[in-house]
């Protein structure tokens, strides 16, 4: 997903500029680049493959002069490979002064290269974007008239786009548009800022305002116009960033991905907070807007991916048996593709950290325009998917910056159980001691949390003892199986080693062909008082596995002595409602795949070939 920072003020654009890129290097790039006009009226631009440190190096190599107006990009390789010329911003005209960067897909880019080319327009890339860049400049050679022309030209163009443009007869003015792709705006005193989200300018400043779909910003020092594509006013409103710059930094930790799983008895607090009142019933007035198919849904469905889909499959065991509601977990980008049967009463449920997932945009849009009421779970303000849905329900986890989602993770399933429960009571479906029971429990979490994190060395150890495995599987039963399916991505993520999560009584039915001598399995183990009796089975799958040479690491609940007879690794967590442990289990699993990785040299925050957001399908 590319990172994009606009700027108009008296500060040095340079340093606002690549400032603002650092914080959005969490988004995944290949290459990165700034355009400004210096003070003397001259566009500038360094751009080269690679990361921030090249640019940084190509700006020494040939200094830029002072300037207070410019804009910044990474770039996530899609249209053209990650070379210097690919890289953004890109010039557009003959004369090479206007200067634009862009972020999405450009759908018809190809019919509109051919008319750029049959009017003998030369094009120094292979991108999409470059395309806008000379429409732009020759919409304004004939018409004089810079917004009109860039209005113009966004309205000929499909896809999927944030673009930004600055031109050097107007060295006042930075021009930009969305349809499809994240982008807001930073309110600063004699200054104003744009970016992909609000990590790029809340240093300088936390007032904010999400921009629509299909709308432009024209923005200078002293003020900033929102219109739609027609050129008519658009209403706005500004916003509060609730976090702060610090938040988005490491903040001494060793990476972003160990922060942010330190920080989860925060975020799972900070998710709960103010939703639960103190005999544990639960208070969501942020779901006024759809108390109506709230209170009649005959069925939930979800739509999410990657792991905020195993968060979903963790609510789901929570809505059925609390809610007794039936519920589907679907995969955003197969859910549209299926002629999925919806009625009113379907209440959809989109979960996404970013709230840019397109596929999970996709999949709520046309969940609305059959008729649904979609809820978002999203940690985002203001993201695309939370303007876009009916309600929303934000974890509140803070900034997560590390490509592989940690603490979203845990706040998701926290917000979770949270609906559940809410939909429990409207429905009646649990009394309402053992719902407060619940919630009550819920609020031990963070403290919880905190006693997991601080015996977790010894899962860091066992990471980095397996550090030359080449396959690790894992195994769970009930709300257990969806964290070994998370606990599998994390390693695949991050250490790039095969890993596969298996529901455990599945095992019988093939997967144990896979189990040689020596072959690690990690395995969740429910609690030895759960009601259903999973216990003895899971810890029969583990007899069956060790028979076969597995080398099993067991996660279970403190005080089970049975799990200890069959594993050679027993990571304890604390006791807790059973239908809540797995908010508990997955951060061994986290940490073991983290020290994995670092054992093997990884960069754990930016894993190869990841992006922090899939914003295209
Ligand atoms: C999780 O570690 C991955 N980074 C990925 O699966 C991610 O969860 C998925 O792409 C969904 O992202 P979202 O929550 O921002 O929609």
């Amino acid at each position: 997903m590319c990172g994009i920072v606009g700027y108009v003020g008296p500060r040095s654009s340079v340093e606002v500029l690549l400032g603002g890129l650092r914080r959005l290097e969490y988004r995944g790039y290949d290459s990165a680049g700034v355009s400004l006009i210096s003070n003397d009226g001259r566009l500038e631009t360094r751009k080269r493959a690679g990361k921030l440190d090249r640019l940084v190096e190509a700006i020494a190599e040939h200094p830029l002069d002072v300037a207070h107006i410019g804009i910044g990009h990474t770039r996530w390789a899609t249209h053209g490979a990650p070379t210097d010329g690919n890289a953004h911003p890109h010039l557009g005209g003959a004369e090479q002064k206007l200067s634009l960067i862009h972020n999405g897909i450009i759908e018809n880019f190809s019919e509109l290269k051919a008319e750029l080319l049959a009017a003998g327009t030369r094009f120094a890339s292979e991108t999409d974007s470059e395309v806008a860049a000379h429409l732009v400049a020759a919409e304004y050679q004939k018409s004089g008239d810079l917004i009109a022309a860039f209005r113009s030209v966004v309205n000929r163009l499909h896809g999927a786009f944030t673009i930004l443009v600055i031109h050097q007869d107007q060295p006042d003015l930075v021009l930009a548009a969305r349809r499809n792709a994240p982008l807001v705006v930073g309110l600063g005193d004699g200054e104003n800022f744009l970016g992909s989200d609000v990590a790029a300018f809340v240093e300088h400043t936390k007032r904010a305002i999400s921009v629509g779909q299909d709308e432009i910003v024209i923005l200078r020092a002293d003020g900033v116009t929102i219109e739609d594509f027609a050129g008519n006013p658009s209403p706005h409103e500004e916003f509060t960033v609730d976090w702060d710059a610090s938040a988005a930094s490491k903040g001494g930790w060793p990476s972003f991905m160990a922060k942010e799983i330190a920080d989860q008895p925060q975020s799972v607090g900070d998710t709960l907070m103010g939703r639960l009142d103190s005999t544990g019933a639960v208070v969501l007035d942020e779901l006024a807007p759809i108390s109506d198919v709230v209170a009649n849904a005959d069925r939930i469905i979800f739509v999410a991916c990657g792991t905020a889909a195993y968060a979903a499959e963790v609510g789901k065991y929570a809505f059925e048996k609390w809610a007794r509601i039936v519920v589907s977990v679907e995969l955003s980008h197969e859910f549209r593709y299926r002629d999925p049967i919806l009625t009113p009463n379907t209440l959809v449920v989109a979960v996404s950290q970013s709230g840019e997932t397109m596929d999970t945009l996709m999949a709520t849009r046309y969940a609305k325009e059959a008729g649904c009421q979609v809820l978002a779970i999203c940690n985002t303000q203001g993201a695309t998917l939370a303007r876009e849905s009916d309600a929303v329900l934000y974890t509140h986890a803070g900034p997560e910056v590390a490509v592989a989602s940690t603490k979203a993770f845990t706040a998701q399933i926290a917000a979770m159980h949270l609906l559940a429960l809410h939909m429990a009571g409207i429905r009646k479906a649990l009394p309402e001691a053992a719902a407060n029971q619940i919630g009550r429990e819920l609020l031990k979490l963070p403290a919880k949390v905190t006693e997991v994190l601080a015996s977790a060395g010894s899962m860091a150890e066992l990471g980095k003892s397996f550090g030359d495995a080449k396959s690790v599987l894992f195994l769970g039963r009930n709300v257990g199986y969806p964290i070994a399916l998370e606990g599998a991505l994390k390693l695949k993520e991050i250490a790039y080693i095969h890993a596969e999560g298996f529901a455990a009584g599945e095992l019988k039915h093939g997967p144990i062909a896979l189990v040689e001598q020596g072959q690690p399995v990690i395995v969740i183990v429910p609690s030895p008082a759960d009601s259903d009796s999973l216990h003895p089975k899971v810890i029969s799958n583990i007899q069956e596995i060790r028979a076969r040479g597995a080398k099993v690491i067991a996660i279970a609940e403190v005080g089970d002595g049975l799990v200890s007879q069959f594993a050679e690794h027993v990571f304890y967590v604390p006791q807790i409602q059973p239908m809540l442990a797995s908010i508990l289990n997955v951060i061994p699993l986290q940490i073991f795949a983290m020290a994995l990785a670092n054992a093997k040299g990884l960069d754990v925050d930016q894993p190869r070939n990841l992006a922090k957001s899939v914003t295209v399908e």
